[in-house]
């Protein structure tokens, strides 16, 4: 990992540039299906009926909807309003918005998303969750910003959380049949003080480059980790 400077310089040219994304229509990590190794992989949590599962940098993901089919209460939060707007009226619920702080609350049913930066999450505007569901949360952000989400989450979880956390790494290595999944050097550096790290499960998906098909092909990784606050 590099030793850049985080500050909140990061944070706000980043910020800037997700509003615009939404504002553009750019939103192409958005999934039109539930995530598949959320699916396959949630219940191992072992968590119970009507738990609170915090969504951070939620977009409109579908993953959401299927949280709270589950019996979840969901909590999401999105600094975007085209994306909180987006996600309640594709869906077709019917929210009702409450100024909480600096946070704008939309709230349906089981599904509440805080509208506003993540980094100015204090503990009382979530309340108590039992778990994080984070896919393309952590993973989109810049190198600096990471480490700023990985603190800033630190802060707003409790004891006993648990983090269900996908990611999607980039390898140059090839798999062997006697090739052992790893937890990623720097998912392990960000996480490993606090946290106890289970890599459940990985998945590789080989590309190749279309305007270069004679170079080998690139290796994605995904992971399923669950990781639980010590
Ligand atoms: C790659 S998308 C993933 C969205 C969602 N997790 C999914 O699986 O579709 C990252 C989202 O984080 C939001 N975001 C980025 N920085 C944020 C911040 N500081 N506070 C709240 N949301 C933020 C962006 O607007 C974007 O919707």
């Amino acid at each position: 990992m590099h030793n850049n400077c985080v500050n909140a310089e990061n944070v706000e040219s980043d910020n800037h540039l997700w509003l615009q994304f939404w504002r553009d229509q750019r939103a192409d990590f958005h999934q039109t299906v539930v995530n598949p190794l959320l699916i396959k992989f949630w219940s191992s949590l072992n968590l119970d009926y009507g738990s609170r599962v915090f969504v951070p940098l939620c977009g409109k993901s579908l993953d959401m909807i299927w949280l709270a089919q589950q019996g979840h209460e969901v909590i999401g939060v999105e600094l975007s309003p085209v994306a909180v707007r987006a996600f309640f009226k594709e869906n077709s619920f019917k929210p009702v918005k409450q100024r909480i702080g600096k946070f704008m609350l939309w709230k349906c049913g089981k599904i509440s998303i805080l509208c506003g930066d993540y980094f100015s999450l204090q503990k009382s505007d979530l309340g108590i969750f039992d778990t994080v569901y984070d896919r393309a949360a952590l993973t989109a952000l810049s190198e600096n910003v990471r480490r700023l989400y990985v603190a800033q989450l630190k802060i707003i979880v409790l004891k006993n959380t648990k983090i269900f956390l996908l990611t999607i790494e980039d390898s140059i290595e090839n798999v062997t049949e006697n090739s052992t999944i790893e937890i990623d050097e720097e998912i392990n550096a960000l996480y490993s003080g606090d946290f106890e790290i289970d890599l459940a499960y990985m998945e590789s998906v080989f590309e190749t480059d279309l305007e270069s098909p004679n170079s080998p092909a690139n290796r994605a990784d995904y992971k399923v980790y669950r990781l639980s606050c010590r």
